[in-house]
């Protein structure tokens, strides 16, 4: 698809088309199976500073949480226990949980269950990254949000647009398999900007593709801009599902956040992964990124009963492999 032709798609007001092809193309290259990855949102710490997301170090309301590597291990055998193939986990960037620490949590957790364990906890050195690696970390997440490398810098004023994708090339490098995406509708973003983050994220050849929808957080700076819209959202995410064929794309929490049923509709217009939270309930009030974020008083059991009654409502299954890349390089 050309820079043309996406920014035509975006702009359009009835996708039926586009979700209908989306939904045929994801159903040939990726099947009817849904992946689970269990989420353990394991520190609320940042020491980042962007302008839309509630964990910012600014904000002071928020009660700063780090679990301990015992707490960490036994949310991912409670993921196990309940089927799930792999393991996300999440924190604030530069949360200041030493790597040795990590690492020996990863080698425990693959020492002792047959699950793939994610990584996105942010911006490291090319060392850390290696290091993660070699302690058993599959795939790492790491969004550049945006492409426009001016709304990057107001958005993420303590952080380099050239660095984040210089992480992303060491990430491809030390052997992970990598996931990127970007936020819709971000106040000062245009849909020309939405195109060339499309087409940059087609270019890097991702494993996996993460979007969700700008949500406004009172407890930020963003707190009066205009929130992005679930239609542009899945657009985009149709797009991207088109254009890439076999990536790993997510239905995101923010998509059902934003709506009610919009992780149902992501999974109809390209969507093949869900992330059912396995965060122990007392910390997932306090990991609030943007405002009415689901599942905030759910237990791990609860969301992973609700996320097989919604595969099993869409006619989809849920996947029993670890859903690796489906990229040949890997
Ligand atoms: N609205 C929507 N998504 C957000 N994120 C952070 N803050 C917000 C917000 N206010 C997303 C970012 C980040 C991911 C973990 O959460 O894209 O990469
Ligand atoms: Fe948590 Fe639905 S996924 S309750």
């Amino acid at each position: 698809m050309t820079r043309d032709e996406i920014i035509h798609l975006l702009s359009i007001d009835e996708a039926a088309a586009l979700f209908g092809e989306a939904d045929r193309v994801r159903r040939l290259h990726v099947g009817d199976a849904v992946h689970l990855r269990g989420l353990i949102e394991f520190s609320n710490a940042c020491g980042r500073d962007c302008t839309y997301c509630g964990l910012r170090r600014s904000n002071g309301n928020v009660q700063r949480y780090r679990m301990s590597t015992d707490e960490i291990f036994d949310a991912a055998k409670a993921a196990d226990g309940l089927g799930y193939k792999s393991l996300v986990l999440q924190s604030g960037e530069n949360c200041q949980y030493p790597i040795k620490d990590m690492c020996a949590l990863l080698r425990r957790i693959k020492g002792e269950m047959d699950i793939a364990i994610t990584l996105s906890m942010g911006e490291k050195t090319r060392e850390e990254y290696a290091l993660l690696k070699q302690a058993g970390a599959d795939r790492y997440l790491l969004r550049f949000e945006t492409s426009s490398e001016e709304l990057f810098a107001q958005l993420k004023p303590d952080s380099s647009f050239k660095e984040r994708f210089q992480c992303l090339t060491w990430l491809r490098e030390v052997g992970f398999q990598v996931g990127s995406g970007i936020m819709v509708g971000l106040p000062g973003q245009t849909v020309e900007m939405i195109a060339d983050d499309i087409l940059i994220l087609e270019k890097l050849d991702l494993d996996m593709i993460g979007i969700g929808p700008f949500i406004a957080n009172p407890e930020t700076p963003l707190k009066n801009a205009v929130s992005g819209t679930l239609d542009l959202t899945l657009k985009v995410l149709a797009i991207l599902r088109i254009m890439t064929k076999n990536a790993h794309i997510p239905a995101t929490t923010a998509m059902g956040s934003i709506e009610k049923g919009g992780r149902e509709r992501a999974l109809k217009c390209g969507a093949n992964v869900l992330m059912p939270n396995v965060t122990p309930t007392k910390y997932r009030e306090h990991y609030q990124l943007y405002p009415n974020k689901i599942c905030i008083k759910d237990q791990p059991g609860d969301c992973s009963l609700c996320i097989a009654g919604m595969v099993r409502s869409l006619g989809r299954t849920i996947a029993t492999d670890a859903g690796h890349s489906l990229k040949v390089n890997i």
